[in-house]
Order: C-alpha cells, then sequence, then structure tokens
C-alpha cells in the first residue's frame, strides 16, 4: 500500500494557494491509489517545537545510552521520522514568507534532518539514509522569482533540494506558484499553470 505524506505549512486556514494545491494533488493522487494511505501534518495548525538544547543533546546520544529524559525529548523528532520512513511519496506545501520556508517548516526539518536516522557520516562525507521516495513541492509567492534577474531571491527551492538530497531523496519534483499577489488574471493563470505542472507529476 502507498502512502502519501502530506505537509502544509501556510498559516492561513481559509484562501490558501498552496493548501489549495496541495488538495488537488492530493485529489489525483487519491484517485490513481484508491488503497492509498494519507498522513496529513498542518504544521500552522500543530507547530513543531524548535529545537532545544535538550533535544540537541539526545540526538547526539546513541540510542542505547539515552535517558527516560532524552527519549521523551524525540518524541516528536520520532514520530514525525516514522511518518517520513513510512511514507513513497511527501507532499510538502508551502508559502515564500521574506524569501525563504516558513519556520513552522524549518523546526519540522530539525526534527527529520536527524543523525543516525536520515543521514550518516561515513569516510566518504555525509549520506543521506531515506531512499526510495520521492517529494513534490509546492511553493507559492507573491512576486515571481522563477527568471533571472530575480530568480536569487528565491531561497526556498535551493535550500529544500540541498536539504531533502542530503537526507537521500533524488527525486525532488518543485512547483512553483509565482504572482499571487498580482492582479486576478494573473494570479489565476499561475494557480492554474502550477495545478497543471502538478496533476503531471502524480
Ligand atoms: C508574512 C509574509 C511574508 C511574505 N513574504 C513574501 C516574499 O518574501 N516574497 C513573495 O513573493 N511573497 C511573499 N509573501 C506572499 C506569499 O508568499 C503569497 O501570498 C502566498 O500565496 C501565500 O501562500 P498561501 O496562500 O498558501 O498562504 C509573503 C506573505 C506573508 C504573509
Amino acid at each position: 500500500m502507498s502512502t502519501l505524506l502530506r505537509i502544509d505549512s501556510s498559516a492561513l486556514t481559509q484562501g490558501s494557494n498552496s493548501k489549495h494545491l496541495a488538495e488537488q494533488y492530493q485529489k489525483q493522487w487519491l484517485a490513481t491509489h484508491p488503497q492509498g494511505n494519507i498522513i496529513h501534518r498542518d504544521l500552522a495548525m500543530q507547530p513543531p517545537e524548535h529545537l532545544s538544547e535538550a533535544m540537541i543533546g539526545a540526538m547526539y546520544t546513541p540510542a542505547e545510552s539515552r535517558s527516560v529524559e532524552q527519549q521523551a525529548a524525540l518524541s516528536d523528532s520520532d514520530l514525525f521520522l516514522n511518518e517520513v520512513k513510512l511514507a513513497d511519496t511527501l507532499l510538502i506545501s508551502m508559502p515564500m514568507y521574506n524569501f525563504g520556508i516558513p519556520s513552522s517548516l524549518k523546526a519540522y526539518l530539525d526534527h527529520i534532518i536527524r543523525v543516525g536516522e536520515s543521514f550518516t557520516y561515513t569516510e566518504d562525507g555525509p549520506k543521506g539514509l531515506l531512499k526510495n521516495k520521492n517529494a513534490v513541492i509546492i511553493l507559492t509567492s507573491g512576486g515571481n522569482y522563477t527568471e533571472s534577474p530575480y530568480k536569487q531571491f528565491d531561497h526556498v527551492t535551493p535550500y529544500l533540494k540541498t536539504a531533502l538530497g542530503f537526507i537521500g531523496l533524488e527525486d525532488i519534483k518543485v512547483v512553483i506558484a509565482p504572482n499571487m499577489a498580482k492582479e486576478e488574471t494573473a494570479r489565476q493563470q499561475a494557480l492554474n499553470n502550477a495545478e497543471e505542472d502538478l496533476l503531471s507529476a502524480v
């Protein structure tokens, strides 16, 4: 049975462009995977904790030596990692906030990019441990950073490709809906284009 892990990060509960696109992908995915299992995390509704000294200490303590407190400090990280390991596809939707990813998503990634769990150090350098998964990233932005000279302001796409690549994901599809702050025709056109691109990736 296939599993889709959907992670939304817009702060909006109503009228979110990125969640709308994620919803379209999910519907299409369910149509093609009728027996599929969906795990849904809305990081705005349930924000992950920021990394703490206790969490970092526990992450770098070998599992068999962790105290009860250290095990507790990693409970969310363990839960998120289990979901990621279970998933065949990671669907991550986000708005651009101040040229980067929402802070809730950064906090989430800090839980799942974990030594010994999703990556390891080898003689040849760090190596990703998550295999046989793909990621679909949905990015919405008020402006348009898809072309030069504004492309350099998009710190979302290169960051996510690096971060997800670091933990072993090789198949990463990025769908961008720019112009969300432009007039309605441009906004709708960008949404339609993104939806078409997105559904071809299911
Ligand atoms: C706090 C905040 C910061 C934003 N920063 C940017 C930005 O740096 N660049 C940009 O193009 N749009 C920016 N936007 C616009 C959003 O990316 C855009 O409205 C997007 O569609 C929001 O996604 P959502 O509808 O899923 O919430 C920002 C919006 C907010 C609320």
